[in-house]
């Protein structure tokens, strides 16, 4: 079953992890790609260059809430595969925010199956059964882990901000969705992904643009909750093998093996900043700020990806040490990407500590 010159909708395409899918999509297949986004402050198109008067790529400016255009795309374009990476993804946001969570995530996600299930219908046997809907989700639907263990397929859902929960909701639709319809979809739930055009406000960026403006580097609470690091090519890599070689109604947890606490990740990104930028006098280090933690914080999470590296072959490629260098590195020598974003009035300030009443 081979996808690689088949049309695809990748929706939020033009967010940190549906851009680098593009990026490949365009490089090294032939697929027909089409870009469903909605261009919230996370969208950049900036982040695929390469589509551009691509002949093999489209965007539609589009919500996959608006029921009436997802059906204009679908039936326009008639894919083989929709993966869908549009959402509101910052845990932040959503405890000051929730309501657009709410809206795309679980409304969008619920109005993007409806019409995709329409689609699948009027498709002929052999197209429907090659058909996939690929949903991809968080390893933040399991809640928190102690010290030991780490999250698996079977592991039972325990979201805890409105973000995981509102992603908890769309995996539980799509499963429906399968079970209830028979639509062939797929959920991956993935670990934190890094790596180029990922938006200012997720740590990695946040720190690396901080650190060399030799500016105050916050690190939530005690600086100890452990995040699994996945280099954001790896994850667009596996979601191509899950594409091509997965199996309807599976879960797949994506994951690189490279737990790190942020303490260790922020002190590994000042030195990297020193050796490349210069210490300017004391080294960057000495900006860390310990702040008051995010409210509801997981503690650690950690996945354990053996049934994809099994049953797919797929295995992360990028060791954590490489990938952050090359990331530190890519944002020193693409100032433009995201200096415009700054440019564009971005401010990095605190934001979600509502805290419990
Ligand atoms: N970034 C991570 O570390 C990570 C980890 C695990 C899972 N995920 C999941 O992967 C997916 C992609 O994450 P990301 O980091 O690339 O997100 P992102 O915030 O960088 O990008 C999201 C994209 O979706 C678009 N979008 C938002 N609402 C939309 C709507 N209603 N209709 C159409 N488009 C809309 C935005 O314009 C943006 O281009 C999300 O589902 C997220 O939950 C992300």
């Amino acid at each position: 079953m081979s996808f690689s010159s088949e049309t695809i909708v990748v929706t939020g395409g033009a967010g940190f992890i549906g851009s680098a899918l593009v990026r490949q999509l365009l490089d090294e297949t032939d697929a027909f790609v089409v870009n469903v986004d909605k261009l919230t402050y996370a969208g950049n198109l900036d982040s695929i260059p390469q589509a551009k008067d691509h002949r093999r790529y489209a965007l539609e400016r589009v919500d996959i809430g608006n029921a009436a255009e997802i059906r204009r795309v679908l039936s326009a374009y008639k894919p083989a595969a929709v993966l869908n990476l549009a959402a509101e993804t910052h845990v932040d946001r959503s405890i000051d925010g929730p309501a657009a969570f709410i809206e795309t995530n679980m409304v969008g996600t619920y109005t993007l199956l409806q019409e995709t299930l329409r689609h699948w219908n009027a498709l002929a046997p052999a197209a429907r059964d090659k058909f996939r809907f690929i949903h991809i989700s968080t390893d933040e639907v399991f809640g928190s882990l102690g010290p030991y263990g780490t999250f698996c397929e079977t592991t039972a859902y325990a979201p805890n901000s409105p973000y995981s929960a509102s992603k908890a909701a769309s995996d539980h639709l799509v499963r429906a969705w399968r079970e209830t319809y028979g639509l062939p979809t797929i959920i991956t739930n993935t670990s934190n992904n890094y790596g180029p055009y990922q938006f200012p406000e997720k740590l990695i960026p946040h720190i690396i643009i901080r650190g060399l403006a030799g500016l105050s580097l916050p690190v939530y609470g005690d600086g100890l909750n452990v995040r699994d690091w996945l280099h954001v090519e790896d994850h667009a890599r596996a979601l191509r093998v899950v594409l091509e070689r997965g199996k309807a109604g599976e879960c797949y947890l994506i994951g690189g093996r490279n737990e790190r606490s942020n303490r260790s990740v922020v002190e590994t990104i000042c030195d990297l900043l020193d050796q490349a930028a210069g210490s300017r006098g004391a080294p960057r280090r000495s900006l860390i700020t310990y702040v008051a933690d995010r409210p509801g914080h997981d503690r650690r999470y950690a996945i354990d990806p053996s049934k994809i590296e099994r049953e797919l072959g797929w295995r992360a490629s990028e060791s954590f040490e490489s990938g952050l260098a090359k990331t530190v590195s890519w944002y020193l020598s693409n100032r433009s990407w995201w200096e415009a974003i700054l440019a564009r009035g971005y401010q990095a300030e605190r934001i979600g500590t509502a805290r419990k009443s």
